[in-house]
């Protein structure tokens, strides 16, 4: 194999939420061992009822969607365990544990299609949010972990 197309290092990290309706439904723990399961590393973790200025940063890109003001209500109504996971390619992993955005559609054997539902509520309520590029997962990480405290 040419240098070019050897498998050179892609260790990444993601910015793994376990939002308020998986918090409060007592799934942290099954979350986190899919991660492990799948074989990523769980570098940082931690618990917290976000407030609305830091979530407003997290979710910028949908602001003015008509989901946007449920989607702060929903994510600041509780506690979330908010988790830093490592590994190569974990954000294209991760999403693919997560499965899709709408949990009715979510295939089985996903976090989403196995333990999400509609509730027919004005924001998809789905369990996790996973970071969904480099960029994105070192912006929410510098959100949700601001002190530099990873290593
Ligand atoms: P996330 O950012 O949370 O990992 O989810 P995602 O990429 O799959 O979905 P995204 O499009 O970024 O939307 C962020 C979150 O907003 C809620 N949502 N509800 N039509 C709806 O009811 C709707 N659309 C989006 C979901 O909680 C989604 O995860
Ligand atoms: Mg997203």
């Amino acid at each position: 194999m040419s240098e070019s197309t050897a498998n050179t290092s892609s260790v990444e990290r993601s910015l793994v939420l376990v939002k308020p309706d998986g918090f409060r439904r007592g799934l942290t723990g099954e979350v986190l061992r899919r991660i492990e399961a799948k074989g990523y590393t769980i570098a940082a973790l931690a618990v917290l009822t976000p407030d609305r200025e830091r979530l407003a940063k997290h979710y910028a890109e949908h602001e003015g969607k008509p989901f946007y003001e449920p989607l702060l209500d929903f994510m600041s109504g509780g506690r979330v365990t908010a988790a830093v996971i490592e590994g190569e390619r974990c954000i294209e992993g991760f999403r693919a544990l997560a499965g899709a955005t709408d949990p009715t559609a979510a295939l089985p054997g996903t976090i989403r299609g196995d333990l999400g539902r509609d509730w027919g509520e004005k924001v998809q309520q789905n369990i996790v949010h996973g970071s969904d590029s480099p960029e994105s997962a070192a912006r929410e990480i510098a959100i949700w972990f601001p002190d530099g405290a990873l290593n």
